[in-house]
């Protein structure tokens, strides 16, 4: 009796929303929501539950997409957004898989100095604030090139819960309030005292964006041209003239979205599918997967000294390659297959050793035989039919560049920091880069946006992906690794605490407060630099996996308000 008892009430947990609950660092096999056939989990609660009811009313994955993209563009202005970009990765029902890429593009007037002065030295407010910063979305391109391709609902049927949510208002969240209260100044001082972004709000206040939905409605009547050359784009053009901007419309008829091959690595028995260039996320997890594969992860044991310091050996190697290599595919010749070739990697792990770091400044990228490199949030969605999406968008740091055009409702990126403005000088992420990823008109940006889909036995396993600048690639991993190696549930790996490290700065960013000190002094004796103030958080992962009955489990991360839903 007293297990049937137990199991009413594991039942009825498992039923109930994700909890918010403290972050723990146990295997006690705690789960996350369970559904039968289909799930949403995204950074807002609303956004999920658009994303759901287009599900049920017949809707697949991808019509889910846009209305959980767009859906978070109205509640979550911190990354959500019509003003940035974005990838995703999907892997159909059929086994069929491939991936997306609606990155910003650079302004055709940019030029690849153009954040240095007269004397070469960077300006570096000019890439992160203002006008300048703002590189050309391509998230509503996304939206509608991926319903030319898989959408099964009209366009205006997905919107109508999205205009909806924006007409009748989002309430504001706790973390949300003090999100807004932060940055309310640099609104003001940007944009003035009239913007809706300008009032003050609190926990529970609710926001109406009508101008959002306005142009939401314009978008649904007229599709992807009201924003790449009708009324949107035209006040969004005109609003970025205004601030000193460079961009034109011609840049917005110039945008292009690209379907691209994904990269597919083979980790043990899955094969792990991920974004390829213009994003860096699928080669550098692939490099770091490689490089860990023949060590016993499992026997060191999960967040052991062992295991961290193979984990950030092979991370250094791989962000090393990163900032050589890596740029814009349509601009610059990337050498994928030897990158994550077993013969090239192979050799990268040949000089560690347990007994002492490795120095990132003794340490370059890796010579290739015959070759001449924070804020975002990610969803994942399986619908009911058995497709399954990872999607990450961005307008790179919270609130983009922080220009909010208040007549069309939403604010534009600065995803220009993510080029390198010149070689070896760091981005707001601490990366650095070289000619890979310098700036050319009409050039994307390099990205670390992991929207990643994992399959095991040749079915859907996994879809996971996370905001958080330079550590996405390295968050992404430890999840994988933490169901894969330390046999945790979907909800415990992403809840288990997570470190970083990127070659530069040659540093473990560890997760504050939820290390070992014993742990931490072990590493610090073995010559590892240890950054544990930085309050910058290290992601916030959303993911589903399918357990061995076939039903779906919901990672939700608590560092937000991210939510699972699903039937
Ligand atoms: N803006 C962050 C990234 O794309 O990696």
């Amino acid at each position: 009796m007293k297990k049937l008892i137990f199991l009413f009430f594991l039942i009825a947990t498992l039923s109930c929303k994700t909890e918010k609950e403290p972050i723990v660092d146990a295997s006690s096999g705690e789960r996350g929501l369970i559904a039968e056939k289909a799930m949403v989990v995204s950074a807002r609660e609303e956004a999920s539950a658009i994303g759901l009811e287009i599900l049920k009313q017949g809707g697949n994955a991808f019509d889910a997409m846009i209305a959980t993209e767009m859906s978070l563009a109205v509640a979550f202005p911190f990354a959500g957004n019509l003003g940035g970009g974005g990838f995703m990765v999907y892997r159909k029902a059929d086994g069929e898989v491939g991936s997306l890429d609606y990155r910003e593009m650079a302004p055709l007037l940019s030029t690849k100095d153009m954040y240095q002065d007269e004397n070469g030295n960077v300006i570096s407010e000019k890439s992160k604030l203002g006008a300048m910063a703002v590189g050309v979305p391509g998230t509503v391109a996304g939206m509608f090139a991926t319903h030319e391709k898989f959408g099964s609902l009209p366009m205006s049927q997905i919107l109508k819960p999205v205009i909806g949510l924006a007409r009748n208002g989002f309430v504001v969240t706790e973390k949300q309030a003090a999100e807004l209260a932060e940055y309310r100044d640099v609104f003001v001082k940007m944009n003035g005292e009239n913007i809706l972004y300008a009032k003050e709000y609190k926990a529970g206040d609710t926001i109406k964006n009508i101008a959002l939905a306005n142009t939401l409605e314009r978008i649904a009547e007229n599709g992807r041209e009201e924003f790449y050359g009708g009324e949107t784009g035209q006040k969004m053009i005109a609003y970025l003239k205004e601030k000193g901007g460079i961009m034109v419309m011609e840049d917005l008829a110039n945008y292009s979205t690209s379907w691209r091959k994904p990269i597919e690595i083979t980790y043990k028995d899955l094969n792990v599918i991920s974004m390829p260039p213009p994003s860096s996320g699928g080669i550098v997890l692939g490099q770091i997967l490689n490089m860990i594969e023949e060590y016993p992860l499992e026997e060191y044991g999960h967040n052991s000294v062992k295991a961290i310091q193979v984990i950030t050996e092979a991370e250094r190697r791989a962000y090393a390659d990163r900032s050589f290599y890596l740029g814009d595919p349509d601009f610059v010749e990337i050498p994928t297959d030897k990158l994550v070739s077993n013969e090239y990697l192979s050799g990268r792990m040949e000089d560690f050793s347990f007994d002492k770091a490795t120095s990132s400044s003794s340490l370059e990228h890796g010579k290739l035989p015959g070759y001449e490199s924070d804020e975002t949030t990610h969803y994942s969605i399986v619908d009911q039919y058995g497709n399954a999406i990872a999607a990450t968008t961005t307008v790179n740091g919270a609130y983009g560049s922080k220009l909010y055009v208040d007549e069309i409702g939403f604010f534009l990126n600065n995803e220009m920091d993510d080029f390198s403005a010149k070689p070896g000088v760091p981005n707001m992420f601490g990366l650095v880069g070289a000619e890979a990823n310098s700036i050319a008109p009409g050039k994307k940006m390099l990205s670390s946006m992991t929207p990643t889909i994992v399959e095991k036995d040749g079915q859907f396993w996994m879809s996971v992906g996370t905001p958080g600048g330079s550590t996405i690639i390295t968050s992404v991993l430890q999840t994988l690794l933490n169901v894969k190696e330390f046999g945790m549930t979907m909800q415990e790996a992403v809840n288990a605490p997570r470190f970083h490290h990127q070659w530069l700065p040659d540093e473990i960013m560890f997760e504050p407060g939820a290390f070992d000190s014993e742990l931490l002094r072990t590493l610090k004796d073995k010559h590892y630099n240890i950054n544990e103030n930085k309050s910058r958080i290290i992601g916030k992962v959303d993911a589903i996996l399918r357990l061995p009955d076939g039903r779906l489990e919901g990672g939700a991360d608590r560092r937000g308000d991210d939510t699972a839903v699903g039937f």
